[in-house]
């Protein structure tokens, strides 16, 4: 049958058409796996880059490959800031940004983690996180587009600076790199130092370059960052814990087949076990690594010497109280007394 030109164009648009549909979305096909982008801004080898990679494993053994994660460590796709933004957009799906990053998108109560000396131990932080108090946290993502699957840990900061640190005057006058998080601000200040927001990709080559004296971290991302190479002291205050949330899209999430999600959840809940086993040896390996690279002399305190930094620290839970909530304080006081850690 010979068609007229007009009726064999519309033809050809009608065809092109559906295969652009198609193409457009090619997890309709059954052979074509859900990607999932995780990107983050630490290196591979720290306990949140081998917990993304837990992840990938058991998500993709998991689904039986119907599921392929995307892991990009080291802000190789996305840095400290932008990584949220792009979450919100769907351009990646999954994250695990420091507690400490959230107030910029308006969830400024997770900087209750923050507040020097509050967590005292792994236990009663993952005890806090896993209970009504992490979990009411959580929720206030959902307003955001955002669902929180799970809390994970990077152990203690600790100070680092080109001068020595023994007691809380030595880092007066200095630029100290932090987090984008006002209670950090707050605990610099307690200190008469000078805070400066950075992303922590930027961290090394700041240190290096002078525009910055000084940070804070757990060893782990101390040393996989190299930051031993430009730091001549640090000093194991352990005065402050580092955080995780492993979020995800929610309108990703949601529009997941059930029986996928329910096998990511469970996926997740091995990987945010196999993070917290890792993380405390990670931190112990990576302050050994330091020590012997001789590159930063490790001053490391006594029970007296580190009282002394809880006191000079401790004005800046009052002054962040209305920041945090003055209740969410009052909840961990009381859980801290029911723990016995204070
Ligand atoms: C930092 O920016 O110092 C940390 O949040 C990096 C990380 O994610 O551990």
């Amino acid at each position: 049958m010979k068609l007229s030109f007009r009726v064999r164009g519309f033809t050809a648009l009608a065809m092109l058409g559906g295969l652009a549909w198609t193409a457009a979305v090619p997890q309709a096909r059954s052979q074509e796996p859900i990607v999932i982008k995780f990107s983050h801004v630490v290196a591979a080898d720290t306990p949140k880059g081998r917990g993304a990679e837990r992840f990938k494993q058991l998500a993709e053994q998991l689904t039986k490959g119907r599921v392929k994660v995307e892991v990009y460590p080291n802000s190789t796709l996305y840095k400290d800031k932008e990584e949220l933004e792009a979450l919100q957009l769907g351009s990646v799906q999954m994250l695990a940004p420091s507690l400490a990053k959230f107030g910029p998108l308006g969830v400024k109560e997770f900087e209750v983690f923050d507040i020097p000396y509050m967590f005292p131990s792994e236990a009663f932080l993952a005890r806090v996180e896993n209970g009504p108090i992490g979990q009411r946290l959580m929720s206030k993502l959902e307003t955001k587009g955002i669902t929180g699957l799970a809390f994970w840990d990077n152990g203690f900061k600790v100070f680092s600076a080109n001068r020595p640190i023994n007691v809380p005057g030595d880092l007066k006058g200095l630029k100290m790199r932090i987090q984008s998080s006002k209670v950090l601000e707050a605990q610099m200040r307690a200190l008469d130092a000078i805070p400066q927001v950075m992303a922590f990709g930027d961290v090394y080559q700041a240190l290096q370059t002078g525009v910055v004296d000084g940070t804070e971290n757990p060893w782990s991302n101390m040393y996989t960052q190299k930051m031993h190479e430009v730091q001549k002291y640090a000093v194991d205050t352990y005065h402050g814990c580092l955080g995780y949330a492993v979020i995800v899209n929610t309108k990703f999430w949601s529009a997941l087949p059930p029986d996928i999600r329910s096998a990511l959840e469970s996926a997740i809940k091995e990987a945010s076990r196999f993070e917290r086993e890792i993380a405390r040896k990670d931190n112990e390996d990576a302050m050994a690594a330091i020590e012997k690279s001789g590159r930063t002399k490790i001053i490391h305190l006594s029970a007296d010497q580190r009282a002394v930094w809880v006191k000079a620290l401790a004005p800046v839970q009052g002054e962040v109280a209305g920041r945090v909530g003055k209740e969410v304080i009052e909840e961990l006081v009381k859980e801290q007394a029911a723990a016995g850690v204070k």
